[in-house]
């Protein structure tokens, strides 16, 4: 008190003093030297410092700490990428998202706000009401992520996602690629393309568009948003191919004026584009090259090996062979492709990768274990065989196997029950709809 006391009287002392002692100009340098101890005075008093240096102890205790908090955050995304890893399948480990770049990945755009970097992904599924897209889209939710799947339903079923339907993280799109969308999403995983001779011998200007218009549209899209794009090409690139087992590197014996070329050279044109995108406009691409893939969802009749004799020998009718039945395929469980194509897009390698099963089986072969699996009385038919139909097919999977850390681990012995189960339901469902009628 006394010293307020002493203060207020020497700020009226000043007041008193006469205009005439004041100089003419006192420039403002001057004012300092007296206004430092004043505000010195005002810190020191009423504990005003002690305020301070707890806010400054504050303060650097939250920067410290920030780096710890935030590399806890990385650890819960690693922990349910690895939790995701585990499906009772033998793929433990294979894809450790976390370590691949999940909880880094922001697609190298500056799109992403910041703080918000370890966000769940926004996923384009092209055809992910399909055989493989299907799947594919029931594990990236199940990882965490938004999918939206874009398809025009021409061999995709509803039925193959409709379990996803009252699920907030999907979304169902009845679009064409052929025409362009636009959408904002860190990823798109192109798949939509009729993949069984059947359905794309049926249309094949459409397949062709589909593939060129369809892959032009959806690399647009990702070059305008800035997402990372995967085409799903075939191993049907290598045509009928005169080098065995395939590597990424042989560049193929296609016919380009055969039934097939709809699809087999529709795909290299996807290729093509994909990698001109990629050194043209610095679009971040990737290539996967499927070889014959099976599983649960195929459609009953659509001409493919696995699910035709799957089909027939349940029906009980004979096996169909084309040809002599010595040609040669390799047979993927689709969880195995599955797991290859998530390892791809967050991966650092472009490809091409072939995706398969190295395994390889004559139809003959493949037709023994059908009946193993299904009905031993199962007989087989021979029919004259299709025109361009590859001799031989066999992936060499090292280049994805070194670079992607991937290799499928469901054989055909394991895989065929699991899909005999849901075609015996389908089959009977389907009798029983006829029967109703
Ligand atoms: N399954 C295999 O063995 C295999 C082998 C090699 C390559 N692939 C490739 O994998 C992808 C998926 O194959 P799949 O076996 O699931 O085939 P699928 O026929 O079951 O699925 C293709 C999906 O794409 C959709 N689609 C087709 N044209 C479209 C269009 N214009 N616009 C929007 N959607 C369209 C279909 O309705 C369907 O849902 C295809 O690109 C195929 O070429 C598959």
């Amino acid at each position: 008190m006394k010293q307020l006391h002493k203060q207020s009287a020497s700020a009226r002392k000043d007041e008193e003093m006469p205009a005439s002692d004041t100089p003419p100009y006192s420039p403002k340098s001057l004012k300092n030297p007296r206004s430092l101890p004043r505000s010195l005075n005002y810190i020191l008093k009423e504990q005003r410092l002690l305020f301070v240096l707890i806010g400054i102890v504050i303060g650097a205790t939250f920067f410290i700490l920030q780096p710890s908090l935030s590399s806890s955050d990385g650890r819960g995304v690693i922990s349910i990428a690895n939790r995701e890893s585990i499906d009772g399948l033998g793929h433990r480990g294979q894809t450790d998202f976390g370590r691949h770049g999940y909880g880094k990945y922001t697609n190298g755009v500056g799109r992403v706000p910041v703080g918000i970097g370890n966000r769940r992904k926004r996923i384009v599924v092209t055809g992910g009401a399909g055989f493989v897209g299907s799947h594919l889209v029931d594990k990236l939710i199940a990882r965490g992520d938004d999918v939206i799947v874009i398809d025009n339903f021409f061999t995709g079923r509803k039925e193959n996602v409709v379990h996803l339907f009252g699920n907030p993280r999907f979304e169902l799109i009845r679009h064409d690629v052929v025409e362009p969308i636009l959408l904002e999403v860190d990823q798109i995983y192109h798949l939509a393309c009729p993949a069984s001779p059947v359905h794309y011998k049926h249309n094949p200007v459409k397949t062709i568009k589909t593939n060129v218009m369809g892959t032009l549209n959806m690399l647009g899209l990702a070059k305008r948003i800035g997402a990372r794009f995967l085409l799903t090409s075939t191993s049907e690139v290598y045509g009928d191919p005169l080098e065995h087992p395939q590597k990424e590197t042989y560049w193929g014996h296609v016919n380009p004026i055969g039934v097939r070329s709809c699809y087999d050279e529709g795909k290299r044109v996807a290729e093509t584009l994909t990698m001109d995108y990629h050194r043209g406009d610095g679009v971040e691409v990737r290539i996967a090259r499927i070889f014959n893939t099976y599983g649960p969802r195929m459609c009953l009749d659509d001409g493919r090996v696995v699910s035709n004799f799957v089909a027939q020998a349940i029906r009980k009718q004979p096996m169909t062979v084309y040809g002599d039945g010595k040609q040669t395929r390799s047979f993927q469980y689709v969880s195995d492709l599955v797991y290859g194509l998530i390892a791809l897009m967050e991966g650092e390698h472009i490809g091409p990768f072939n995706l398969g099963n190295p395994g390889e089986f004559t139809m003959l072969e493949l037709a023994e274990v059908v009946k193993e699996t299904i009905d031993p009385s199962a007989t087989v038919e021979f029919k004259p065989n299709t025109a361009d139909d590859p001799h031989k097919r066999k992936p060499d999977i090292s280049k994805a196997k070194e670079l992607l850390n991937w290799e499928p681990k469901i054989s055909l012995k394991e895989g065929l029950p699991r899909m005999v189960d849901d075609f015996r339901n389908r089959i009977l469902n389907e009798d029983e709809g006829r029967g109703s009628r």
